[in-house]
C-alpha cells in the first residue's frame, strides 16, 4: 500500500482516480480548493484539504511521507484562460510549478500530471503524436506547454520523475453539467436531458477526439509504474486515434435521447483548434494501455448519470 497525493481530486478526472486508487488498496490525500470540483464527488475514505495549489507552504505539507503525486488540480476551461489569463496563468503554471517543488521536497517523488492537447494548438487534419512541434493557441495550452517544460528541468536538476498526459477531450460522468465551463459532452448532454436548444460555436465542424475518463485513469496509473520503475521525464498521448465533429457529436446525442436536434450556431471562440486528433501509439507501446471504449458507448454512460 502507497499513499498517493491526488491535486484536483475533487474535480472530474481526479475523483475517478481517486476511486480507482482506494480500490487498489492505497491511501489517499486530495488537495483541492473546490473551486469547480466538489465534496461529493470524493469518497469518504479520502483525505481531503482544502486549499491552494499554488500556496507552495501548503503543497510542501501535503506531500509529506507521500509515494507519489497525481497533479490534476487547474483551471481546466479554456474560455477562462482567454477571459481571466492572470489568474489562470497562476494556478495552471504556478501551481504546476509549487508541485514540482513540493515533489523535490519530499523526496524526489514521482509526478505523474496533466497536460493537454492544447499543447499542440492547431495542426491540420493530421494524427499528431508527441514529435509534433507544440503551438498552443490559447493561455491555457502556452500554461501546459509551461508545465511540461518545467516537469522536465524538475528532473534534469532536481531528478523528480514526471511524466505528462497529453490528456484529449475527456468524458465521462461527474464532469460538472451545470458549468457553463465545462466540457462540450456534459453541457451538450444537459441541455438535451433539459429539452433545451444547443449553442455550437462556429459551424459545427471542427474536431476532437474524445476520450472516455475510466480509460484516462488507466493511462495514469499505469504512468505512475512506469516512473516508479523507471525514472525519467516524458510526455505522452492520452486520445483514442478517432475524430468526431462537434455536429456529428450533438447529432449522435440527440438520436440516443431519443429526441429531435435543436440547436443554433453562435460565434467561434477565440483560438478554438479547428481538428484535433492524437496519436495513441506511444502511451500504448510505453504503458501497455489503450482506450478502449467506443464513444457511443461512452455517451449512453454519461447521459444516465445526469
Ligand atoms: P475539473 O475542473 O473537474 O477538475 C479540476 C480540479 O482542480 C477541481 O476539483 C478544482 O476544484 C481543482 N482546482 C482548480 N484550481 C485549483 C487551485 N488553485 N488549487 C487547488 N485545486 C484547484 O477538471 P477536469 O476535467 O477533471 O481536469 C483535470 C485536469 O485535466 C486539469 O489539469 C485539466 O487541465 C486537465 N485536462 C482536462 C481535459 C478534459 O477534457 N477534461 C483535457 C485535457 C486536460
Ligand atoms: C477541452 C478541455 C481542456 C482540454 C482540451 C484538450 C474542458 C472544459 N476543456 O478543451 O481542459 O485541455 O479539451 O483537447 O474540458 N463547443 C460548442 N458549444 C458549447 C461548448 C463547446 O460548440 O456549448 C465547442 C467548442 O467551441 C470546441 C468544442 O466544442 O470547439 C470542444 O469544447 P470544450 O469541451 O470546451 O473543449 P476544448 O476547448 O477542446
Amino acid at each position: 500500500m502507497s499513499l498517493y497525493v491526488v491535486t484536483g481530486g475533487a474535480g472530474f478526472i481526479g475523483s475517478h482516480l481517486v476511486d480507482m486508487l482506494l480500490a487498489q488498496g492505497h491511501a489517499v490525500r486530495v488537495l483541492d480548493d473546490l473551486s469547480t470540483g466538489h465534496r461529493e464527488n470524493l469518497d469518504a475514505r479520502a483525505e481531503l484539504l482544502v486549499g491552494d495549489v499554488a500556496d507552495a507552504a501548503l503543497v510542501r505539507r501535503a506531500f509529506e511521507g507521500a509515494d507519489g503525486v497525481f497533479h490534476l488540480a487547474a483551471i481546466a476551461s479554456v474560455a477562462r484562460s482567454n477571459q481571466d489569463w492572470i489568474g489562470t496563468h497562476r494556478t495552471n503554471l504556478g501551481g504546476t510549478v509549487a508541485v514540482l517543488d513540493g515533489a523535490r521536497a519530499a523526496g524526489a517523488i514521482p509526478v505523474v500530471f496533466a497536460s493537454s492537447a492544447a499543447i499542440y494548438g492547431d495542426q491540420g487534419e493530421v494524427m499528431i503524436d508527441e514529435r509534433a512541434v507544440p503551438r498552443p493557441s490559447t493561455a491555457y495550452g502556452a500554461d501546459k506547454l509551461g508545465s511540461e517544460l518545467h516537469a522536465r528541468v524538475a528532473f534534469g536538476v532536481h531528478g523528480v520523475p514526471t511524466l505528462g498526459c497529453r490528456f484529449f477531450n475527456v468524458f465521462g460522468p461527474r464532469q460538472d453539467p451545470a458549468s457553463p465551463y465545462s466540457g462540450v459532452i456534459s453541457i451538450f448532454a444537459a441541455r438535451i436531458a433539459a429539452g433545451l436548444p444547443l449553442t455550437l460555436h462556429g459551424d459545427g465542424q471542427q474536431t476532437r477526439d474524445f476520450v472516455y475518463v475510466e480509460d484516462v485513469v488507466r493511462h495514469l496509473l499505469a504512468g505512475m509504474a512506469v516512473l516508479q520503475e523507471a525514472p525519467q521525464a516524458v510526455v505522452l498521448n492520452v486520445c483514442t486515434g478517432r475524430a468526431t465533429s462537434i455536429l456529428d457529436l450533438a447529432r449522435t446525442l440527440a438520436r440516443l435521447d431519443g429526441r429531435p436536434l435543436a440547436m443554433s450556431f453562435g460565434q467561434a471562440r477565440a483560438g478554438d483548434i479547428r481538428a484535433s486528433l492524437g496519436h495513441p501509439g506511444k502511451a500504448t507501446a510505453m504503458l501497455g494501455v489503450r482506450a478502449t471504449k467506443s464513444l457511443e458507448a461512452g455517451l449512453r454512460v454519461t447521459a444516465r448519470a445526469l
